[in-house]
């Protein structure tokens, strides 16, 4: 019997030490210490064996057991670590390694500019208003006071989307908006893109401007001179210099267009300023007063001015691009230099 226990003792010791999972440490559990296991009918055999022998012999069966589940015990702490041991070999980070490099997007010249405008105009008093891109004949033409069989609702300039909607050919629509929802005093910047059938190195179809309306009691073109002057000097340095010149445009009386010096040759007169020496920026003008009382707003109590800048154009300018559409085609070699 001693040497039945014996052999039972090392064959267990090998088989658990062989197996590599805790399922199957389990089964041997029961195989060797279980109720049908040989040990435990080694056990009930115990009765059978002379009275004498009996002490030792229960001692070595109780000792095998003991050990059995000693070899069982340290078998599932191998196990366990060699575990864990795998799972720290696999999600090891190499700390030393250099980092993936994350590509940095940057920000569009338009809305650098658009943005640089913006902080100019709100240190100076200024709210933004947004309107819409798709604009209703209404907020576009009729109610900036231009007439039914004006050219610019012609469907050469004007895109239609369709009947009487359209994309917007500029931002003034943003003034009747605003005019529709706020009583003086007003004073905002309405920076956005506008759409005109027109294209070519210096004009896109869809292009950007920035509007400006002030309403209050006792606005004047004073008032108008002096914020396009600050305006100008903020784009583009003290240093240049800027004209307005009568013009027309339905919504405003007076009504003036905006020059500054040629950028490229200082005034001289250059293919770009077309050797006039000076680039337009824009149109402005005082509020005229049917578009007041079509709003319902008292035109003798109110004055206003507003103005209408392109942006691309400022663009165009600052960063020296040979050809305005390149703006919008979103080629990553052309975006990546403002970054
Ligand atoms: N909306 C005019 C244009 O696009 C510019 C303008 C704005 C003129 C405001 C006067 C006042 O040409």
């Amino acid at each position: 019997m001693k040497n039945e226990i014996k052999k039972v003792i090392e064959s267990a010791e090998q088989t658990i030490k062989s197996v590599d999972s805790i399922h199957a440490l389990m089964q041997l559990k029961s195989k060797f210490i279980g109720k049908k296991s040989e040990l435990t009918s080694l056990m009930k055999q115990l009765g059978s064996v002379s009275k004498e022998e009996r002490p030792e012999i229960g001692k070595i069966l109780n000792s095998a057991k003991q050990k059995i589940q000693q070899f069982l015990q340290t078998q599932e702490q191998n196990i366990k670590n060699a575990a864990y041991n795998h799972s720290l070999q696999k999600d090891m980070i190499d700390i030393t390694m250099p980092g993936r490099k994350l590509t940095k997007g940057g920000l569009h010249p338009i809305t650098k500019i658009f943005r640089e405008i913006e902080d100019n105009f709100i240190s100076m008093g200024f709210d933004i208003a947004e309107a819409f891109d798709v604009e209703d004949e209404y907020h576009n033409f009729d109610a900036l006071n231009t007439p039914a069989d004006h050219p610019a609702r012609d469907l050469s300039d004007t895109f239609y989307v369709k009947d009487d909607i359209l994309l917007r050919t500029h931002t003034s629509p943003v003034q009747i908006r605003v005019m529709e929802k706020y009583k003086p005093p007003i004073k905002i910047i309405a920076p956005g893109r506008c759409y005109r059938n027109d294209n070519d190195a210096s004009h896109s179809p869809a292009f950007h401007q920035v509007e400006a309306l002030v309403v209050g009691e006792g606005i004047n073109f004073a008032d108008l001179r002096d914020v396009l002057n600050i305006f100008v000097k903020k784009m583009f340095g003290d240093d240049i210099s800027s004209r307005i010149r009568p013009h027309f445009f339905p919504f405003t009386e007076p009504s003036a267009e905006i020059d500054i010096a040629c950028v490229n040759c200082g005034g001289k007169g250059c293919n770009i300023c077309k050797n006039s020496g000076w680039l337009e920026l824009g149109g402005a003008g005082m509020v005229d007063p049917n578009v007041f009382d079509a709003l319902g707003i008292d035109s003798e109590k109110y004055t206003g001015y507003a103005f209408g800048m392109g942006i691309d154009r400022v663009a165009v300018l600052k960063y020296n691009i040979p050809d305005m559409r390149m703006l919008f085609e979103n080629d990553i070699r052309f975006l990546k230099q403002f970054s």
